[in-house]
Formats: C-alpha cells, sequence, structure tokens
C-alpha cells in the first residue's frame, strides 16, 4: 500500500516526499503527483512512482490514485477553482480507496475572514462530511512568502505591507512538511485539526530582524490595502493575485494569521524554524549567487 502526495511538484509537495523519503518510507510506498510530471523527473530516478493529476480533470485521477491508502492532499494554487479541485481529489480518492486524507488548510481556517480562507473552509467542511479519515493541518504564513521577496526588499530597503501591527505566527514550509510527515507516520493523529504556526512576529519586527542580519536599515511600509495591490500589480503580480495578497495583509492586522497553539513544535519534535534563521539562509543564498 502506498501513500499519494500530491502538489509534489510544487515546494510543499516535493518536501514531504523528501520527509517521508527520510524517515525511512521506502520510495515504491511513496507516489507523487502533479500536473507537470516533467517536474517530478528526479523523483522518478529515486523510486517513488510519478504519476499525472490534474484536480480540474478528475478522468486523470483514478489511475493517479489507484493502490493509495493515504493521502496528503496539498491545495491548489488555482485560487477561486480550490474548492472544486479539492472535492473532486477527495471524491476520487474514496473510489480508489484512500483511507487516510491530510489537508493542507490555513491557519484560523474556521474563523479567519480573509478571502483566501474560504475554499480551505468549504474543504474542511467536505471533507469531515466524506465519511473518510482526515488529519487537516491548518498551515500558517510560510517564511518563505518574506525570504523570497529578499532581492527586492534589499533593493528598496523596505518592506511593504498592509499588515499594520498584526502577529504572523509564521514557519518554514520544511517545518509543515514535516508535520505532515509525521501525521502520516506516527498513530494517534486521525480526526485531528491542527493549528500550526512558528513564532509570531509583527512585519515592523520583521524589517529590524532583516535589517540585522543585512547591516543595512530596512524599514516597513504599511499602507491601505488598495495601494498595496496596486504596487504588487504594478511590480508584475496577476491582479487576482495581488488582491489575494493584500487582503491577506489585512487579515493579518486583524490578527487571522496569528496563532498560540504549539501543535507544529509538538508535532515536528523540535522549534520551528524563526524568521532569523529563514532571512539569515536566504540571504546566504543571495551572496552565494552573488
Ligand atoms: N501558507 C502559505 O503561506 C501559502 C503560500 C502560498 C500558497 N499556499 C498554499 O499551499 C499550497 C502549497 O504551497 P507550495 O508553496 O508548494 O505551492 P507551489 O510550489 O506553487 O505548488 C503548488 C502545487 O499545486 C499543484 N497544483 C496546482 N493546481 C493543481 C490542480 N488543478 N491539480 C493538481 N495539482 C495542482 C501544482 O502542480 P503543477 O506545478 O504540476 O502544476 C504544484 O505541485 C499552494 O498550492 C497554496 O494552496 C500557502
Amino acid at each position: 500500500m502506498s501513500t499519494v502526495i500530491t502538489g509534489a511538484s510544487g515546494h510543499l509537495g516535493r518536501l514531504v516526499v523528501d520527509q517521508l523519503l527520510a524517515a525511512g518510507t521506502p520510495s515504491a510506498q511513496i507516489v507523487a503527483t502533479g500536473r507537470d510530471v516533467g517536474r517530478l523527473a528526479d523523483l522518478a530516478r529515486t523510486g517513488v512512482s510519478v504519476r499525472r493529476a490534474d484536480f480540474a480533470d478528475p478522468t486523470t485521477l483514478d489511475e493517479a490514485f489507484a493502490g493509495a491508502e493515504a493521502m496528503v492532499l496539498v491545495s491548489t494554487t488555482t485560487v477561486g477553482q480550490r474548492f472544486d479541485n479539492h472535492r473532486n481529489a477527495i471524491d476520487a480518492a474514496r473510489r480508489a480507496g484512500v483511507s487516510r486524507i491530510v489537508y493542507t488548510s490555513i491557519v484560523n481556517a474556521s474563523t479567519a475572514e480573509m478571502a483566501l480562507a474560504d475554499e480551505h473552509r468549504r474543504t474542511e467542511d467536505y471533507l469531515r462530511d466524506s465519511g473518510s479519515a482526515f488529519v487537516i493541518l491548518r498551515n500558517g504564513w510560510y517564511l518563505e512568502n518574506y525570504t523570497d521577496q529578499l532581492p527586492m526588499i534589499t533593493k528598496y530597503r523596505a518592506l511593504l505591507g498592509s499588515a499594520k501591527d498584526g502577529l504572523v505566527s509564521a514557519a518554514g514550509r520544511r517545518d509543515y512538511a514535516a508535520a505532515a510527515a509525521a501525521v502520516l507516520t506516527q498513530d494517534g493523529h486521525l480526526g485531528a485539526t491542527y493549528e500550526l504556526g512558528g513564532t509570531p512576529f509583527t512585519l515592523t519586527e520583521l524589517a529590524a530582524t532583516i535589517s540585522d542580519v543585512l547591516g543595512t536599515h530596512v524599514a516597513y511600509r504599511d499602507m491601505p490595502v488598495a495601494d498595496y495591490t496596486a504596487t504588487l500589480t504594478a511590480a508584475g503580480l496577476p491582479p487576482e493575485m495581488a488582491a489575494a495578497v493584500a487582503d491577506a495583509d489585512a487579515g493579518l492586522a486583524r490578527g487571522e494569521l496569528f496563532t498560540a497553539a504549539d501543535d507544529l513544535v509538538k508535532l515536528i519534535g523540535r522549534p520551528a524554524t524563526t524568521a532569523h534563521e529563514a532571512v539569515q539562509s536566504a540571504a546566504a543564498t543571495i551572496d552565494e549567487s552573488r
């Protein structure tokens, strides 16, 4: 029997596969799926089964999930179509006889008002009502959402946002992937909903951390949501993505990306990556590539 990891052609799913392999799961028991199987070619060489699964095309899913006992359902990127995507995946998993589904949701999914939470909330409800055994991992914000911006932040010496003085309990993708591997490989998690997040910080504090690591002053510049949306669009983000990112920052300001829960630390058995550690390693990567 095998475990299917969806979104393995992306960052988080790939890290879940890596963590399962590192934990000793035989590669022959792992099925890595994505829409673009070309991005899974190196995994195929390790003995992991690689299959195409496009949640928007249910005809691809029966074959992709055949023979699996467990699944990590990584939420898709297609905002607006995500609930339909996830429902198709859950239905296909049940047809294939998958008996445990681990879904990667968003922190505070049941109460958050930001637009991004809606499809997660609907997916959680659908999964709970589906009759499948499940674990819901409500992942907090990725530290990489910030460290990926480091070249721009360095260039303009400014971190932009609409988060006011809200706290964000961000952690690294690697931490969230370790949590997914933990609930797959340990007993006792079925039916649980975990709120996952790392050490909280405000974006003003993050700017101070970046200043400290880079040795140059970086300021946090807070702006109204409409202005931040326009700035992100002007920087090249598709308009709907820019609107979603700025809206999520408004949610951050309301406390929707903060959690005091220690579920992540408990699941992974170590502290989550801190903002300081993430900025340090991202800065080192930038330095190396110069
Ligand atoms: N917590 C956060 O801060 C945060 C930030 C951004 C995103 N997210 C959510 O977390 C998820 C994982 O993050 P990530 O960084 O790994 O994202 P990522 O690198 O963009 O990977 C997304 C994955 O989803 C797959 N996918 C997209 N649409 C699909 C569909 N219709 N059917 C099947 N697979 C589909 C992609 O497959 P292909 O590449 O093969 O098309 C890819 O493997 C994202 O998809 C998003 O829902 C969370």
